[in-house]
């Protein structure tokens, strides 16, 4: 539990999405729409016995993602989605070792504990996972599946090359590995082209199995929880199965409307929305960084919700952090990001700093700070 930082702390501690990129009110409306129509559904257990999610809702997230309906899974959150999928790997497979991004996104990590695997790091380069690293460890060992955040990566904001999309693909077919691509800021592109997702790379008589996680969280709501695997009808199944075994069934209203919003353009218009309202902050965020703290910017991710950082201080990084937060800037704890198992280095510290919450002069004014505290430590941020 972390005290609350006060009124005047700015937080870079949090990826919660600021409410002028939630269509609220259109969200308002789909629901009356829902309980006018459908009112003794939504309020009665939705069907027992493998349920996949509101199949309204499946159709429409098939034809969001051009993929086939019977192969998605809906949970509540991409989060939830994920802890079943675990268990289901690790059963699977037989194996203990699940492979990240180090870093990564720092819930995930503790799902994977939480299920009693071996969570090993393989570093990220400023184009994504270092395959050449996975190939090496490959030799000793396959895992059962290999955890990735493919686009505007949670916490570094690194997206991963086309090409080593593709060779790890490859990798996963000859080593028989699972791919776990977790997606959620993949819509959140504010420059340039994205490169193709995970999944649509698989040779359709290749043995790599791609499970792709989506969310409505960061496109829609978060408050509506609607998370989906998209994997094969078998998976989808056996995920469905646990899903009953643990909740009984995810939330009809919510999926109603989410199935709703998706049906009309609210989905589509609000990406719109939060590309427009983000792009600028996105923009500020990266010149606010280069100008105060120079080469510590790991990329420039062109989208999602973050900035990773690198500062080189000589202090260990509860000093670096105490100081901020001293200077009114909450930080979340970079080393929360890695694996435990990775060694933790001791002259830089990672930061990820969210840009999507905040305006483009309290993002700067907190950088100015951040520079202010990292100045006070051997005199250099860079
Ligand atoms: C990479 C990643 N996966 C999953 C989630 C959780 O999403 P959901 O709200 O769908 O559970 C987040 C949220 O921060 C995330 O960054």
């Amino acid at each position: 539990v972390t005290a609350d930082p006060g009124p005047t702390t700015l937080r870079f501690s949090r990826g919660v999405p600021p409410p002028e990129c939630i269509p609220s009110h259109s969200l308002a409306v789909h629901t009356v729409a829902v309980l006018d129509a459908a009112r003794d559904a939504a309020f009665q257990y939705p069907p027992i016995g493998r349920y996949l999610g509101d199949p309204a809702l499946r159709e429409r997230l098939g034809a969001f993602h051009r993929v086939d309906p019977d192969a998605i899974f809906v949970g509540n959150g991409s989060l939830q989605v994920l802890d079943l999928l675990v268990s289901l790997l690790l059963l699977r497979s037989g194996e203990r070792e699940v492979w990240v991004e180090a870093p990564t996104y720092d819930r995930a990590l503790q799902v994977f504990q939480r299920h009693g695997a071996r969570v090993v790091g393989v570093p990220v380069e400023p184009d994504g996972l270092d395959v050449d690293v996975l190939r090496g460890r490959l030799r000793f060992g396959t895992p059962a599946f290999v955890y990735t955040i493919p686009d505007f990566q949670n916490p570094t904001g690194v997206t991963m090359a086309e090409s080593k999309r593709e060779a790890l693909v490859e990798l996963a077919a000859a080593y028989g590995f699972t791919i776990v691509a977790d997606i959620p800021y993949r819509r959140l592109r504010y420059h340039g082209t994205a490169p193709s997702p995970i999944a649509d790379l698989v040779d359709p008589v290749g043995a790599a199995r791609v499970i792709t996680l989506g969310s409505l969280s960061t496109v829609l709501s978060p408050g509506l929880r609607i998370g989906y695997a998209m994997s094969d009808p078998e998976t989808a199944h056996a995920l469905a199965s646990l899903a009953e075994s643990t909740y009984l069934a995810p939330v009809p209203l919510c999926q109603a409307v989410a199935a709703r919003c998706l049906a009309g353009d609210v989905v589509l218009s609000s990406i719109g929305r939060i590309r427009h309202l983000l792009r600028p902050r996105h923009d500020a965020a990266v010149a606010a960084v280069r100008s105060r703290l120079g080469g510590a910017l790991l990329t420039v991710p062109d989208g999602g919700y973050y900035l990773g950082l690198r500062l080189r201080v000589q202090a260990d990084e509860t000093t670096l952090l105490a100081a901020a937060r001293a200077d009114g800037i909450a930080l979340a704890r970079g080393s929360a990001f890695f694996p435990p198992s990775e060694p933790t280095p001791t002259d830089t510290h990672f930061l990820r700093l969210p840009f999507h919450a905040l305006d483009s002069g309290d993002f700067a004014y907190g950088i100015d700070r951040l520079a202010r505290v990292c100045a006070q430590f051997a005199g250099s941020a860079r």
